[in-house]
């Protein structure tokens, strides 16, 4: 048990209980971030004149040394420190002697954690935006391939209308991009800085924390002591940024274990992004889609997890804030190990457009188009729309698709029709006449192309 507090107790800590309160074997996770909190906090001390520049020296070279040392593997964070800050403190203390015992003047673990969590955080959280980046450049890729790649647009999972592959994949490119401007959002929002706020109110040093904040790349330092050591408001907010992100994947997971099916056959999963059947050969399955679909819920729980610790606690630092740790660094490496795989299988999968595109002809998705054609020539809709019901019926009981039928056939229904009818609900028609803004016809998709490939050319910040 080594401890930065045992001045006051005259009893040892019950094993139990200093096992149960340690934190170290998880908030070791941020021990660069810690350091670098320590050495701008240190290099902020000497320029008020509370340590001397040797001091100073002394110790930003033995914190230095100390991370070096952890990210070359000879020296290891053991668990006899209660946490990563007292780790790093004895360490120094250990190398440097008297003048390492000075780090901590005018700072608190609590102000200290609440800046090493969203140091980290705010990393994270940058990874995340370049992950998605990275899933959108696919994303745009299949797009530009697929602008005349017809397949049957869904509502209740019944075949609708004929969209193309560029305009599916294109609503998913929409959803991640609204994230990253979610992330952008949040980024902004966060990026203030909580040290020097002390234990909870502040400390009687003459600490520059904006001095600091600039230091550690805050756009400011935060207002009010007790807020600083008390918010996860940040955290709560990515938690629920990476949910959303989770629940856009969960969808395309969705989308690919269904096209993948042996009904759908739309879609073929590569086989380096699929396993097999211990019992049956013939199994190729989408386990990888499957799994970040689960793997959603854990992303949502850890959001909720937090969201119920933080409701209960009065100002300012209670020790229920450790609890934000564990369940926001596995969300943090969950997401990322997602949209990592997902960017694989979907790079990798293979577009069986043949088959997406028979499947659109087969479904009556030219139903409307083809009302439309009577609504062109004079029919009120509500009537044309009764009369291509009576199309798809004589259809059904025959078994055959609009296109497949004789003009006398379609005149048998309604005078009207006349020979253009074919080209007027041929599938290429249907969707490249579908020209509003958004929609999926060629001429105003590759628009939509474009403007998202300059979208792809900006900067985060
Ligand atoms: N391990 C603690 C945490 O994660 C660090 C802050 C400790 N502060 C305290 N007053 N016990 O929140």
């Amino acid at each position: 048990m080594a401890q930065l507090w045992g001045g006051r107790f005259t009893k040892e800590t019950d094993q139990l209980v200093y096992n149960f309160n340690a934190s170290i074997s998880f908030d070791r996770k941020f021990y660069r971030q810690d350091i670098e909190g320590s050495i701008a906090h240190v290099t902020m001390l000497n320029r008020q004149g509370i340590l001397t520049d040797s001091e100073k020296t002394q110790i930003i070279d033995g914190l230095n040394g100390i991370l070096c040392d952890i990210e070359n593997g000879s020296l290891e964070i053991t668990e006899e420190y209660e946490d990563i800050h007292s780790f790093v403190e004895a360490n120094l203390i250990d190398r440097i002697g008297d003048a390492g015992k000075k780090l901590h003047t005018g700072r608190s673990r609590n102000d200290q954690v609440a800046l090493d969590m969203k140091l980290y955080t705010r990393a994270e959280l940058l990874l995340v935006d370049g992950l998605i980046k990275e899933l959108l450049e696919v994303l745009i890729h299949i797009m530009q391939e697929n602008t005349e790649t017809y397949m049957p647009g869904f509502t209740h999972l019944q075949k609708a209308q004929p969209v193309t592959l560029a305009h599916h994949i294109g609503a998913y490119f929409e959803m991640f991009k609204r994230d990253r401007l979610r992330l952008k959002d949040i980024y902004h929002r966060m990026n203030t800085c909580p040290l020097g706020s002390g234990a909870l109110a502040g400390t009687t040093y003459p600490l520059d924390r904006e001095y600091t904040s600039e230091l550690l790349g805050f756009d400011s330092a935060t207002l009010n002591s007790m807020d600083s050591v008390a918010d996860r408001d940040y955290l709560i907010e990515f938690l629920s940024a990476l949910s959303t992100i989770m629940m856009h994947l969960s969808r395309f997971c969705e989308e690919i274990i269904i096209w993948n099916s042996n009904e759908y056959r739309f879609v073929e999963i590569d086989d380096s992004y699929s396993t097999g059947s211990s019992i049956m050969p013939q199994k190729k399955n989408p386990d990888l889609a499957e799994l970040i679909r689960g793997k959603t819920g854990r992303v949502y729980g850890a959001l909720i997890s937090l969201l119920t610790t933080m409701k209960g606690i009065p100002l300012a630092y209670n020790k229920d804030m450790q609890e934000d740790k564990e369940l926001a660094f596995d969300a943090f490496d969950t997401v990322k190990g997602c949209l990592a795989l997902f960017r694989g299988m979907i790079e990798t999968i293979t577009f069986r457009k043949d088959i997406m595109e028979s499947s659109a002809k087969n479904g009556f998705t030219n139903a409307t188009d083809a009302a439309d054609y009577l609504v062109n020539h004079g029919v009120p809709f509500r009537d044309a729309h009764a009369i291509v019901g009576r199309l798809v019926l004589y259809c059904i009981d025959r078994d055959i698709a609009l296109d497949d039928m004789t003009l006398e056939e379609f005149k048998s229904i309604s005078p009207v029709f006349e020979e253009d009818i074919y080209e007027a609900i041929s599938l290429k028609t249907c969707v490249e006449r579908r020209l509003t803004l958004g929609a999926p016809g060629k001429a105003v998709m590759e628009k939509v192309i474009e403007a998202e490939l300059e979208y792809l050319q900006q900067d985060f910040r």
